[in-house]
């Protein structure tokens, strides 16, 4: 990839994460403010189905939150192919970017609101749990978007409570399925 070539900031907090899909110049850990990762936004196209959606996650704007993710360094090009991968309700949003290792970008990331379709929205963190065991859809399994995301998250040093939370009582939950 021609870095020259890539002007534009993705700041990516769930599957853009652990599956970059596209070409890119560099991947930088980075965060925004003002946001927390949730799963709260239903998936219908990858991790679920429009019958049974799963559950994946969104940005809820919450003041001083800091939200970790990864930043990507991307060409033009790469917008017509995320629009498509994140079309279940996501949109385009402009936000500024903390570079670990850098300044503040400007950038955009893919953010589902409550007033899409496919939200689903808050609940108890053992009823997320048990909805994303039992779902599944085009790309995978439900429980392995949560696993590869906590895993990603604690390889970047920067685990988050909630996936980490959701994670564990998934894994009690499979674990009580099994005996
Ligand atoms: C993102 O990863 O930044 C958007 C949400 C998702 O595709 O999981």
């Amino acid at each position: 990839m021609d870095p020259g070539h890539c002007s534009h900031w993705v700041f990516g907090y769930g599957s853009l994460i652990f599956k970059a899909d596209f070409p890119f110049a560099e991947a930088c850990p980075a965060s925004i403010t003002g946001w927390q990762r949730r799963f709260w936004q239903g998936s219908h196209d990858h991790r679920g189905t429009p019958d049974a959606p799963g559950r994946v996650v969104t940005l809820i704007p919450t003041p001083d939150a800091v939200c970790h993710g990864l930043a990507y360094r991307v060409p033009d090009e790469v917008f017509d192919h995320l629009d498509h991968r994140e079309k279940n309700g996501y949109r385009r949003l402009q936000v500024a970017i903390s570079l670990q290792h850098g300044p503040v970008v400007e950038g955009t990331t893919y953010y589902a609101g409550a007033d899409n379709e496919a939200f689903l929205g808050a609940a108890p963190d053992h009823r997320i749990a048990s909805h994303i065991l039992a779902s599944q859809g085009p790309s995978g399994s439900n429980l392995d978007y949560l696993e590869r995301l906590a895993r990603a998250l604690r390889r970047m040093g920067c685990p988050d409570s909630h996936v980490e939370n959701i994670f564990r009582i998934a894994q009690e939950q499979a674990g009580s399925n099994l005996e």
